[in-house]
């Protein structure tokens, strides 16, 4: 049996669609959530005939109510993961603690440098040479999550955030769609900040 995925999305979706693209004999996408009704990403999800679900804050009375929606939200869908591919907000304890250990984060940086939403803009802001993307299990903290793996992306003369940005997402791609893909078939242990995956 396939693993099951809710795939989480604030924006464009090709880290989802790259996951849809892969070859999924380990895993089955099961469902897509969205923060924003106007996420690309739930038209790809719709493309690819995927229930999708819109948990926006913007609709309940406070963070716990919010919080409280999206577990259930996902719950509905019995995923063994869930995968924030582009989900720009915070977690809250209600999906931790419904879903430990089961959730995986990818990142535009080579954390723990440049956590947050401008993980990008950043490291240029910083002036550093290499830069990269992350794929991590998501914990109570801002991006500092035990790390799965971790790949680098050489900044070139003239690089603006775009730019570097379209770059770091075509290794981004092909590093969730790998760790996803192991992670479902083998998984994983966790040993304080130390993850491995058989
Ligand atoms: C990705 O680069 C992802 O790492 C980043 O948003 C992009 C989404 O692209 N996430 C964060 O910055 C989270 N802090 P996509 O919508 O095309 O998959």
């Amino acid at each position: 049996m396939p693993a099951r995925i809710v795939v989480l999305v604030s924006g464009s979706g090709s880290n989802l669609q790259a996951l849809l693209d892969a070859d999924q004999q380990s895993y089955a996408v099961v469902g897509v959530i969205s923060d924003r009704p106007d996420a690309h990403g739930l038209v790809r999800a719709e493309h690819h005939g995927l229930p999708t679900l819109v948990v926006d804050p913007g609709d309940f009375p406070d963070r716990h109510a919010w919080d409280t929606a999206l577990a259930h939200g996902i719950a509905d869908w019995s995923p063994d993961w869930v995968v924030c591919a582009g989900f720009m907000r915070i977690l809250g304890p209600v999906v931790l603690d419904t879903f430990p250990r089961r959730i995986v984060n990818t990142h535009p940086a080579l954390l723990p440098a440049f956590p947050g939403a401008h993980g990008v803009r950043d490291a240029l802001d910083y002036g550093v040479r290499v830069t990269g993307c992350t794929v991590h299990l998501v914990d109570s903290g801002v991006d500092t999550g035990p790390i799965l793996a971790q790949v680098a992306v050489g900044i070139e003369p003239g690089d603006d955030e775009t730019a570097l940005h379209e770059r770091i997402k075509v290794v981004e791609r092909e590093l969730l769609v790998d760790i996803v893909t192991r992670l479902c078939t083998d998984g994983c242990t966790v040993v304080g900040r130390k993850v491995t995956i058989p």
